[in-house]
């Protein structure tokens, strides 16, 4: 991303160590040991649960999401991801804009779901204001769409570039599920300035 460079030190060793342990686990991305500490510490996804995948390219999470659950897994991302396969099963895999009338329709089509996951970015232009509207603006179009697809007592996490709006989308999530909160993956970089909200138990 253009406007965060490595950091040196233990910060850069530990992003090297994450990226190389992915690659030697076969994930797509290190991003998947985000995933990882999401469900130690909160447990989103349970097994069978269905789950949809939003932003899920290059696929290390919807990987991942094959071995923590037997149901199903449908993974959407702006960009074409050719096949993500896991535990011998393979996602569903969209292209689309989660944002997008004809995406959402195709989406609603496939679910209802367990669980909606967003590690969706928007393209980082340097400038952090734009960027960090751009990404709160992402979890509310997100939000949305959980009103269509997430079961009732489902559970959400979504990834949002710290910028101001943390504290209005929280307050949002708390009155359409019955807990939610803020978190940081330690897995996240350092430099990065995302965090991810968590919703448990869709009220609907
Ligand atoms: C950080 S990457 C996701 C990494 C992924 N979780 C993984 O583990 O491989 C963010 C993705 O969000 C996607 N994205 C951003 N906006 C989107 C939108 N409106 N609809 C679908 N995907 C979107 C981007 O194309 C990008 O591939």
């Amino acid at each position: 991303m253009a406007s965060r460079g490595r950091k040196r030190g233990s910060e850069g060793r530990r992003g090297d160590h994450l990226s190389r342990r992915a690659r030697s686990e076969g994930f797509a991305a290190r991003s998947v040991y985000k995933l990882d500490e999401l469900q130690r510490r909160l447990s989103l996804v349970k097994p069978d649960d269905a789950v949809l995948d939003l932003g899920a390219a290059p696929g290390s999470w919807s990987a991942r999401l094959l071995e923590l659950t037997g149901g199903p897994v449908v993974s959407l991302d702006l960009q074409q991801i050719e096949r993500i396969e896991r535990a011998g099963r393979a996602a569903t895999v969209i292209r689309g804009d989660f944002t997008d009338k004809d995406t959402i329709n195709t989406l609603i089509e496939l679910g209802p779901f367990d669980v909606v996951l967003s590690d969706a970015a928007p393209a980082t232009t340097g400038n952090r204001a734009l960027d960090t509207t751009r990404s709160a603006a992402l979890v509310e179009s997100a939000l949305v769409l959980c009103g269509s697809v997430l079961k009732h007592g489902g559970n959400a996490a979504f990834k949002l570039f710290q910028g101001g709006d943390e504290q209005r989308l929280l307050s949002e999530m708390r009155q359409r599920f019955e807990a939610a909160k803020q978190l940081k993956p330690k897995a996240s970089r350092n430099e990065s300035f995302e965090v991810f909200l968590v919703g448990v138990g869709f009220r609907g």
